[in-house]
């Protein structure tokens, strides 16, 4: 990754407190971007998802938020991590319905559909760190063909 970095703040998810805290913060670095509600929404909505993970299997951590700027788009940058078990079988982890405790199995797979990037690295016994990203519009490019 290559993206300038405007600004970073980390903070910690430990508690049920922490991940409404979390919630917050990146509603409000997401409105300060200028993405839509829409945007700003599914991005809460998957850093909710997320963090709940990273308390719930990972046994807490932190997530890292990063403004970016990569000229003509500013993006905000969230990374989930945490030291836990870590994940074993990915794919598994990833499909719809999958949980290995009493969830709904929702929380992964339905971030990855709510971001424009999503990356998750993680290593069993180790932990895991998941990053989303989302951009900004930017400058709309020109159309080309159509009269
Ligand atoms: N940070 C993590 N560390 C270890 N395992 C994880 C982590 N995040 C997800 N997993 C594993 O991936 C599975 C799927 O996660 P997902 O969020 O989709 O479902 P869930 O948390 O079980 O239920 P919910 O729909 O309530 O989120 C989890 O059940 C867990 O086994
Ligand atoms: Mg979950």
């Amino acid at each position: 990754m290559h993206d300038p970095l405007v600004s970073t703040a980390r903070l910690p998810i430990g508690s049920d407190a922490d991940l409404a805290w979390v919630r917050q913060q990146v509603r409000k670095a997401a409105s300060g971007l200028g993405f839509s509600l829409v945007q700003q929404t599914k991005l809460v909505t998957a850093a909710s998802e997320l963090a709940r993970n990273t308390l719930v299997h990972g046994g807490g951590g932190h997530v890292e938020m990063t403004v970016l700027d990569d000229g003509g788009r500013r993006g905000l940058r969230l990374s989930f991590v945490d030291t836990g078990p870590g994940i074993r079988d990915v794919e598994l982890a990833m499909t719809d319905g999958y949980t290995s405790g009493g969830g709904l199995g929702l929380g992964l797979s339905g971030a990855k559909r709510l971001v424009q990037e999503f990356t998750l690295d993680t290593r069993p016994g180790e932990g895991t760190t998941v990053t989303v990203t989302d951009w900004t519009c930017g400058v709309p490019s020109p159309r080309t063909g159509a009269p």
